[in-house]
């Protein structure tokens, strides 16, 4: 069967979503994952967008063997130049360059003519061909763009060295049949199209994204665009898990497959959600907290006798755990250890013996501790491997007489302790001032929200908070039975992204 390439720009444009912004040693983790997941190639950042996303993309180009790793550059030579700089230590590296090749862009951004922008993609084409033979290059706003126009600019970046051509639907514009349309026509019209890999990028701002993808894979296209949980710019990319389950579900449609462990596909939806902060709406296809849950009890009824009367897919194929074991405060090491590799981690002897306390601790508070709780605890223990300030201790006194008071005790990065108290509007006011005290970096808080990973009054919260400094946002996540530790956790993890994305710690 034929095969298609997956093109995963979770670290690129699937940072662009907003308030999804990563670290360095995130961002790193989850191309460790990806590489699990195994997908193609690995967009890992916009080199000259930042100091930091240049670190980053070279260090994935460094570590990460397997995948092709991709850095995106605008069609400038700086930004080629700075791409290849970022993605030059990889097995496998590529230069993506984009112009935008719309009319509207055209008139209203660059501010150039056809001619103009046809000579620049083909000038930095050949300018990153100059370093490597692994090029992309991607017309933006494919979508709104004259037809004989785009097949102008495609055949033109093919003859100077594009080894793959992507069509985006940069704005999410395209309705299926009409994007298989446009397709077929790249296809038919561009003379030389045989010498590349055509790509498809598509948005979700009409929720058309997977199904425009799977169209144009349907009309021919090998290599798809897509990010985990589909976060990215405005609505998103076209989501990687629908995509691929898609292809492998219905293999008697496509006829195709993919490289896709799909069993690393919950543990990577679950990992990148905890890092980004980005919930998964629990009604989302594939990987959100319903999608093998049935409530009528006639769907009940069936799924016991036989799970394919409501199920077309298999949990366990996306790795969701077929386990119906529930540990609790008698289950030894042995047994959690093993329920922690059927969940996919493998932790180092120091990581394992913090989560198994924690998870000793939780289980004395909670009946049952369930796979989500599990993943909770792992969480948070990552967490902590990379904080500048630790929570110690807090205490809190609130109610409806008296004024709400925290004293707050923390670790900070050279190891002493430091105390401070204040007085606030509610309990997780006071706390978050006393922290203020201590860490001393004035933000704003955009937004706190809590809930309950699992049912239940012994349930554990998970507080996410978003704060913003100098425009940008910083999103942290703590968990905990107690939702005022939870609350003073996520605040801590914020404070600790801000820091260390700013390289304030003394
Ligand atoms: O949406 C888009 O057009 C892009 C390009 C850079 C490929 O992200
Ligand atoms: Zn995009």
């Amino acid at each position: 069967m034929d095969r298609v390439i997956i093109f995963d720009t979770t670290l690129r444009d699937g940072e662009q979503a907003a308030g999804g912004s990563m670290n360095l040693q995130e961002k790193l983790e989850i191309a460790r994952q990806l590489e699990k997941l195994g997908v193609d190639v690995i967009e890992a950042g916009f080199p000259i967008s930042s100091p930091g996303d240049f670190e980053a993309v070279s260090l994935i180009a460094r570590e990460i063997r397997r995948p092709v790793i991709c850095g995106l550059a605008r069609a400038n030579p700086k930004d080629v130049d700075r791409a290849w700089e970022a993605v030059q230590g990889a097995e496998h590296p590529r230069v993506h360059v984009f112009v935008s090749s719309s009319d509207i862009h055209l008139l209203h951004g660059m501010k150039k003519s056809r001619d103009e922008i046809l000579q620049l993609a083909r000038d930095m084409v050949a300018r990153a061909k100059s370093y490597t033979d692994d090029i992309e290059f991607s017309p933006m706003d494919a979508t709104r763009t004259e037809l004989a126009y785009l097949y102008q600019i495609l055949e033109m970046a093919i003859d100077a060295g594009a080894t793959t051509v992507n069509v985006p639907d940069t704005v999410g514009y395209s309705i299926p049949d009409e994007f298989g349309r446009l397709i077929e026509g790249v296809f038919q019209n561009v003379p030389n199209i045989g010498r590349a890999v055509v790509s498809i990028h598509c948005h979700n701002d009409l929720g058309l994204a997977v199904s425009n993808s799977l169209e144009a894979i349907r009309k021919g296209v090998r290599q798809v665009e897509c990010t985990i949980n589909g976060i990215g710019e405005r609505a998103g990319n076209a989501s990687l898990e629908e995509i691929v389950m898609a292809i492998k579900t219905r293999s008697d449609f496509f006829k195709l497959t993919t490289g896709i462990e799909t069993r690393q596909i919950y543990k990577t939806s679950r990992m990148v959600s905890e890092i980004t902060g980005l919930s998964v709406q629990p009604n989302k296809a594939i990987v959100g907290a319903n999608a093998f849950r049935h409530e009528s009890g006639i769907h009940q009824d069936g799924v016991i006798k036989m799970p394919i009367t409501f199920e077309i897919m298999d949990p366990k194929t996306i790795g969701l755990s077929a386990s119906n074991l529930v540990l609790g405060k008698l289950s030894g090491r042995h047994a959690f250890q093993e329920r922690l590799a059927e969940l996919g981690y493998s932790l180092n002897e120091e990581g394992l013996n913090r989560v198994f306390h924690a998870f000793k601790v939780l289980a004395d508070k909670k009946k049952e501790v369930t796979d989500r709780d599990i993943e909770s605890l792992i969480a948070e223990e990552q967490r902590t491997v990379s904080e500048v300030y630790h929570l110690d201790r807090i205490q809190v006194s609130c109610g409806d007489r008296g004024i709400p008071t925290a004293s707050v005790v923390l670790i900070a990065p050279d190891g002493q302790t430091r105390a401070d108290a204040a007085l606030g509007t509610g309990p997780v006011d006071a706390i978050f001032k006393a922290i203020d005290k201590i860490v001393g970096i004035s933000n704003v808080l955009a937004e706190f929200s809590i809930k309950s990973i699992t049912e239940g009054i012994d349930a554990i919260g998970e507080v996410l908070v978003r704060i913003e400094s100098e425009g940008v946002t910083y999103t942290g996540r703590g968990a905990d039975t107690d939702i005022i530790v939870a609350s003073a956790k996520a605040y801590i993890n914020a404070l600790n992204r801000l820091l260390t994305t700013k390289n304030l710690i003394s």
